[in-house]
């Protein structure tokens, strides 16, 4: 397959957006020109808090990653959200506020590894040097936003586990205790837990970014908390939320929603294809949060210039389903 290198993504920050309206904003918070990074004892709550409560989480801009427009205001972000384990509507905020308990919160990383661990998030977070980046997120449902993630690259996780060389993939899964999420007890057709999977590769690219917090604070419980991934160059559905489980594998594993519409719609890769529509619409444009604006879908999201490389030799509609 022929990928077409373009650096549509790296547009200057002058195009960026109300970035100083966000920036002023950002000052504004108690100590907002530091940085929470390894090794500082960050000031998380023990459960669930509301927006207005979440506490401050900054860290320096990667200025590799700029955007072609304006940052989701974040109480839409906040409050528009897919996260089935609270049930398929998109208001499920309330919900998640209530029952999510994102801390303490344990994550066992193991399979295919040198370093199997298990830890609790924050000493993960402790062992990391947390940046910002500025990603925009594409759904499949072809809605899209733009986020101020905090995080830290999965490539860092990978290489904390040490895996070996039989490992191919690493596999992801949430939480799926009912006890925290109605949806899941609710709604017991579904595959829970949901699971997730990239190939090794894509894993080490730098794109993957484990996110902790977004707009300057620690994840609020709708978005993933307190730990979740996003690869902004595939559909949202492959950016899972609180994970509780990485798993380094040999085998491909079947992600949830594979799982459930067993091949009938984007399958393991879901990369972004403004020309592979999905069965019931076209990807060819998207709706963007916020303004209503309807904007062309790029390929790989805009992303192909970092990730393109990464599907030589892999041809036909498979890479985008
Ligand atoms: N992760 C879990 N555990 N459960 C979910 O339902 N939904 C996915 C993805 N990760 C989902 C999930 C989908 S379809 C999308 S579009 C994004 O999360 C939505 O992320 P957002 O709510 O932060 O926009």
């Amino acid at each position: 397959m022929l990928i077409k290198i373009r650096k549509s993504w790296e547009l200057p920050e002058s195009a960026a957006t109300p970035e100083d309206v966000y920036l002023n904003r950002r000052q504004l918070m108690k100590g907002a020109a530091g940085a929470a990074i390894a090794g500082s004892v960050l000031p998380f709550a023990e459960t669930a808090l509301a927006d207005t409560e979440r506490a401050e989480l900054t860290a320096p801009r990667n200025t590799a990653y700029t955007l072609d427009r304006a940052l989701t205001p974040e109480d839409l972000n906040i409050t528009y959200n897919n996260f089935y384990e609270f049930g398929s509507q998109k208001q499920i905020s309330d919900a998640a506020n209530r029952e999510l308990k994102p801390r303490p919160w344990q994550i066992q990383i193991g399979g295919m590894v040198d370093n199997p661990m298990t830890l609790d998030v924050d000493d993960l977070i402790k062992k990391m040097t947390l940046e910002e980046r500025l990603y925009r997120h594409r759904c499949v449902e072809a809605w899209s936003m733009t986020v101020p993630w905090v995080g830290f690259p999965l490539r860092k996780l990978v290489e904390l586990a040490s895996p070996t060389s039989s490992a191919k993939y690493v596999r992801m899964e949430t939480f799926g205790d009912p006890k925290m999420a109605s949806g899941i007890g609710s709604q017991p057709w579904y595959p829970w837990p949901y699971v997730e999977g990239v190939t090794m590769e894509e894993a080490m690219n730098d794109l993957p970014f484990m996110v902790v917090g977004a707009y300057g604070k620690v994840l609020a419980n709708p978005m993933g908390a307190p730990i979740r991934l996003h690869l902004p160059w595939k559909y949202g559905f492959k950016s899972i939320k609180s994970i509780v489980k990485f798993d380094f594998v040999a085998e491909r594993p079947r992600s949830y929603w594979e799982e459930i519409s067993d091949g009938r719609e984007y399958g393991f890769w879901a990369n972004v294809n403004p020309e592979v529509p999905h069965p019931r619409w076209s990807q060819a444009t998207e709706r963007v949060l916020g303004t209503g604006e309807v904007v062309p879908t790029q390929l790989f999201n805009g992303y192909a210039d970092v990730v393109g490389g990464l599907y030589t030799g892999i041809t036909g509609e498979n890479l985008y389903r």
